[in-house]
This record gives C-alpha cells, sequence and structure tokens, in this order.
C-alpha cells in the first residue's frame, strides 16, 4: 500500500511514521520546506517518546519520506491523510483555510482513484467542504477523477501518542462508499490483531465524535475541579471523592483527578469550535460554557491559594517553579496554566525560578516576562519562598525533602497536581496545600 500523509505536525507525523513501520510505504509532506529539510536529516519538530526512533527506522529502510509535492508523489497513492492544522479562527470555530487548499492541491493532480481522508480535527460538515473542493479543482482542471471522502478523527494523548496508534481502544471511520472503507480496512488491519475495534458510521457521525469525545472529557475535569473546590471548603478530600465514585464503572477511574485545569491544543480549541457549531446552528451548548468558564478559573487558583498565604503580598517573593508544559512527556505549552500563572506572579512583583525537564526550549514564545530558567529543579528552589508544582513530571515524584527544605527560605510547597501526601510532608515540617483538600 503507498499513502500520503500531509501535515507534518503532531498527528500527521505519528500517523505516518506508525504506518510505515507496519509497513505502508508512507509519504509526508508539508509546505513547511524547512521542516521538510529537518526531517530528512532526521530532526524531529516534536519532542514525544519513541517517535524518533521509529521515524529514524523506517526513514533508513526507504518506507517513510519526507516531501514538499503532493503532485510529485500522487502517483499510485491509495489513500491521501489530510492532517494539517485546523487553528481556531478570531470567533472560535476551526479555521479550514489549510485543508481547503489541500483538498484543491489533491484534485489538480490526482491521477486514480484514491480515498481522501480527513484526520484534522474538523467541525461537521468539513468532509464534504474537502469533497466540494477537490470536486471544483478537478473540474477547473478539466478533468473527472473517481474519489472518496472519509473522516477518520484520531484519539492520539501527547505523550502517549504511539502507544495510544499502535494500540487503539477504537479506530472512528466515516465513510459513505463500501470501496473507500475497504481501503481504510486494509491500512489499519495490522492494528486490529489484538481484537481493537474499527467503528465504521457515517461521516457527520465520525466528525461529531471528535468533539463529543473531546468536549466530555473536558467537561469531566472541570466537574472534579469544581467539586474539589467545593471539597475544600467541607474539609471533604477529593483524593478520596474521586475513589468512591471512580470505583462505579459506570462513572469509571479515568480522568477523574483535579488539578489547575486543563490545557493543551485539543480541549481548549475543540470546546470552543463545538460551542460555535452549537451557537451557529441555533443550539447554544450551555454545558460547554461553563466547563470552559470553570476551567478558566481553575488556571488561577493555586495563584490565589499562594497569595492568600502570602497575606496578599507577593512582592519581591521567591517563587520557585516545577513543569511548565501542560502536561508530563511533552514539550508543549499551548494554553499550560504555566503561562498564567507566571504572569500573574510577575505582575504582583514577585521573582520567578523555573525548571521543566524538556518545555524550556520552547517557553520563550509563550512566556514573556522575565523569569529565571534553571537547569535542574533544585537550583529552581535557592531562596524560595515557595514551591508550586504545576506538571506532574515523574522526576518530581520523590524528590530527596532534605535538600528542598534546605535549599527554601521557606519550606511552603503547592502542589496543582496532587501528587505528593500531606502527612509525609508535614512531619518533614513543610506546609503543604494541593487542591480539593479541606484543612
Ligand atoms: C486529548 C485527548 O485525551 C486525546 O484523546 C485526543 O486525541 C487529543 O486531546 C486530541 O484531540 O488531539 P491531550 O491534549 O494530549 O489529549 O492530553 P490529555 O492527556 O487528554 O490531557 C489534557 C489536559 O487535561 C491536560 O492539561 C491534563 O493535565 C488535564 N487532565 C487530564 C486533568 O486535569 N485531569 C485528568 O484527570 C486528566
Amino acid at each position: 500500500m503507498k499513502i500520503i500523509v500531509v501535515g507534518t505536525g503532531y498527528v500527521g507525523l505519528v500517523t505516518g511514521a506508525c504506518l510505515s513501520d507496519v509497513g505502508v510505504e508512507v509519504v509526508c509532506v508539508d509546505v513547511d520546506q524547512q521542516k521538510i529539510e529537518n526531517l530528512n536529516r532526521g530532526i524531529l519538530p516534536i519532542y514525544e517518546p519513541g517517535l524518533e526512533e521509529i521515524v529514524h527506522r523506517n526513514a533508513q529502510k526507504g518506507r517513510l519520506t519526507f516531501t514538499t509535492s503532493i503532485k510529485e508523489n500522487i502517483a499510485e497513492t491509495d489513500a491521501i491523510f489530510i492532517a494539517v492544522g485546523t487553528p481556531e479562527g478570531e470567533d472560535g470555530s476551526a479555521d479550514l483555510k489549510y485543508v481547503i487548499a489541500v483538498a484543491d492541491e489533491i484534485g489538480t493532480y490526482l491521477e486514480d482513484y484514491a480515498v481522501i481522508i480527513t484526520k484534522s480535527t474538523v467541525p461537521v460538515g468539513s468532509s464534504l467542504k474537502v469533497k466540494e473542493a477537490i470536486a471544483d479543482s478537478m473540474k477547473r482542471n478539466g478533468k473527472s477523477i473517481p474519489f472518496d471522502v472519509a473522516s477518520n478523527p484520531e484519539f492520539l494523548k501527547e505523550g502517549a501518542a504511539i502507544s495510544d496508534f499502535m494500540s487503539p481502544d477504537r479506530i472512528v471511520v466515516g465513510v459513505n462508499s463500501e470501496r473507500a472503507g475497504k481501503v481504510i480496512e486494509q491500512i489499519y488491519k495490522p492494528f486490529l490483531l489484538n481484537g481493537y475495534r474499527m467503528i465504521f458510521m457515517d461521516i457527520p457521525s465520525a466528525e461529531m465524535t471528535k468533539y463529543a469525545a473531546n468536549a466530555m472529557l473536558a467537561t469531566r475535569i472541570s466537574f472534579m475541579n469544581d467539586i474539589a473546590n467545593l471539597c475544600e471548603i467541607l474539609g471533604a478530600d477529593i483524593n478520596q471523592v474521586r475513589n468512591g465514585i471512580g470505583s462505579d464503572p459506570r462513572i469509571g477511574n479515568k480522568f477523574l483527578y483535579a488539578g489547575i485545569g486543563y490545557g493543551g491544543a485539543c480541549f481548549p480549541k475543540d470546546v470552543k469550535a463545538l460551542m460555535k457549531t452549537g451557537a451557529d446552528n441555533g443550539h447554544p451548548l450551555r454545558m460547554l460554557e461553563v466547563v470552559e468558564e470553570v476551567n478558566n478559573r481553575q488556571k488561577l487558583v493555586l495563584f490565589h491559594k499562594l497569595k492568600n498565604l502570602m497575606k496578599g503580598d507577593l512582592k519581591d517573593k521567591k517563587i520557585a517553579i516545577w513543569g511548565l508544559s501542560f502536561k508530563p512527556q511533552t514539550d508543549d505549552m499551548r494554553e499550560a496554566p504555566s503561562i498564567l500563572i507566571i504572569n500573574e506572579l510577575i505582575k504582583e512583583g514577585a521573582k520567578v525560578n523555573a525548571y521543566d525537564p524538556v518545555a524550556i526550549k520552547e517557553v520563550h514564545r509563550y512566556i514573556t516576562v522575565p523569569v529565571n530558567y534553571t537547569d535542574d529543579e533544585y537550583t529552581a528552589l535557592e531562596g524560595a519562598d515557595a514551591l508550586l508544582l504545576l506538571t506532574e513530571w515523574r522526576e518530581f515524584r520523590l524528590p530527596d525533602w532534605g535538600k528542598v527544605k534546605e535549599l527554601m527560605t521557606n519550606p511552603l510547597i503547592l502542589d496543582g497536581r496532587n501528587i505528593y501526601n500531606e502527612k509525609e510532608l508535614e512531619s518533614l515540617g513543610f506546609e503543604y496545600h494541593c487542591i480539593g483538600v479541606g484543612k
């Protein structure tokens, strides 16, 4: 089989690399010349555990190639995945200009039947727009090649993308032709050996499934954060409540962790885009308005806790921060709570020392206020009046508490991810605060 993946961002690169790893001939295309040159030299644009190895291995075998041209690679292609970005437009909707531009190019150069599969997260109805754009472009070029469109939303988690792709819970496919369904089934066959499910449905339902899944997960998080804040007031413990409700199989125990709000490239953007779709179609999604509002408030919960503990005066206070990326195992800083927290701290006159294992090289694009970035977690603690744990990187889980205490001026810890044990830290002489645990 031969496929083209257009877009070498997060989804495109992982898709291309993993498909090539099971033997498919994959051509990854991107308009960004520099990115393609780097990929051809083995330099990846993102950090994702395990990805580099797969890219190198398959590039070496010649099964995975990188280029800027759809035209030169389109012959004998069975399927073309569109995995280009859909940035949030000014009105909150997903901007389809890159997706449509790719469709237009495909229509210009397609020579033989192929399935055009949308993998980017696109609003319901977008695959139809892709179909129209391809057909229009063919018409302009005076040709008529048979093709089908399909929707195959992606459910990868950053930091776990390779295992999510290789062992998916489910593969959702929206198609309206048997021929297209067979091509897609063939592509994914190697991933279905362990009984994973391929779920076929109509195209609009597949497009909606992606948004509904992310919006449901975001709703769980905001719900738990809201309950956590009430637990604090009432003297309850959200961790115990989570165990209590999570043991009901109807609720399930995943994605119930209270914290400092959801971030990243997906939940915030997808929740907004679905709200926009609802509003545009005369059906405003009130629940999601609240989900978003709770999340925005939650991102600053730790900052307000600190300010209260400091009696409203953060001027010249030295604050150490552990973790900047929106979650562990990624250098992604998009919508990370750390950005808002650091901005507020600097506004209040605090001095910030921050450490993150991989996001440091990314932070300058997102944090523009003066911050002292350190090379390790302990240096960040020197003379600190408080430590804020913002991302639950594994390496922060079991620090040398003796050393931590010695380095800090004031042994105050605010844990935004509930990873430490209150009793243990208090017995070591720390003052400890987390999310959703009443004192
Ligand atoms: C999310 C979805 O989990 C994927 O299924 C989906 O494919 C992806 O978006 C996407 O649309 O591309 P991702 O954004 O990589 O994946 O990260 P998650 O692991 O889902 O975490 C999102 C945010 O929720 C993080 O800020 C995390 O800290 C927060 N979170 C997660 C919580 O606060 N509590 C939890 O219990 C779980």
